[in-house]
């Protein structure tokens, strides 16, 4: 099932997520609509309270579609142990800001601990997108975007286009 993807601002965007205690039925089910609504968008992270719930759990799969044969990851409680003091710098974009981006940097490795959908204790290192990509999400799970790391300027005027267009949108769902 698709999920409604909140889009910037919004006060749900800003909150710190909860740690997930029990990793139950209805969660792997939300892991999994996020997975569909991420691939469908398309994009390559989702956090869970771009969908409105404030728990600490991230989708991704940044496999480039055509290369590889999909790589879905579910991550519930994710945790940057380490990072890398070498830097990367990527254009990110966001699905809670349509057709916004902004080169940003991120150290360029980083060894992430998690807890996958069968509760078993995951660690792996990350390089390249994925490292980007898990770092980007996970600073959602704590209320910051990506536009957080620009100048305050920058971040107000993309603040300002994304009103703009949820006042488009919200008109066009009026009309239909
Ligand atoms: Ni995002």
């Amino acid at each position: 099932m698709k999920l409604e993807i909140i889009l910037h601002p919004d006060m749900r965007l800003k909150k710190k997520c909860m740690p997930v205690l029990n990793i139950s039925d209805d969660l792997r089910s939300l892991a999994k609509n996020m997975l569909e609504t991420m691939y469908a968008a398309p994009g390559i992270g989702l956090a869970a309270p771009q969908v409105g719930h404030l728990s600490r759990l991230i989708v991704l799969d940044c496999v480039k579609p055509g290369d590889r044969s999909p790589q879905p990851v579910i991550m519930f409680n994710p945790e940057i142990i380490s990072k890398s003091d070498e830097l990367n710098t990527y254009e990110e974009g966001c699905l809670s800001l349509p057709e916004q981006f902004a080169e940003i940097k991120r150290p360029a490795q980083v060894e992430v601990s998690w807890i996958d959908e069968n509760g078993n204790d995951q660690e792996q290192e990350f390089n390249g997108l994925w490292a980007t990509c898990l770092q980007h999400e996970i600073d959602h799970l704590d209320g910051t975007l990506f536009i957080d790391y620009l100048t305050l300027l920058k971040r107000k005027m993309i603040t300002r286009k994304m009103q703009k267009f949820k006042r488009e949108l919200a008109r066009g769902e009026n009309a239909s």
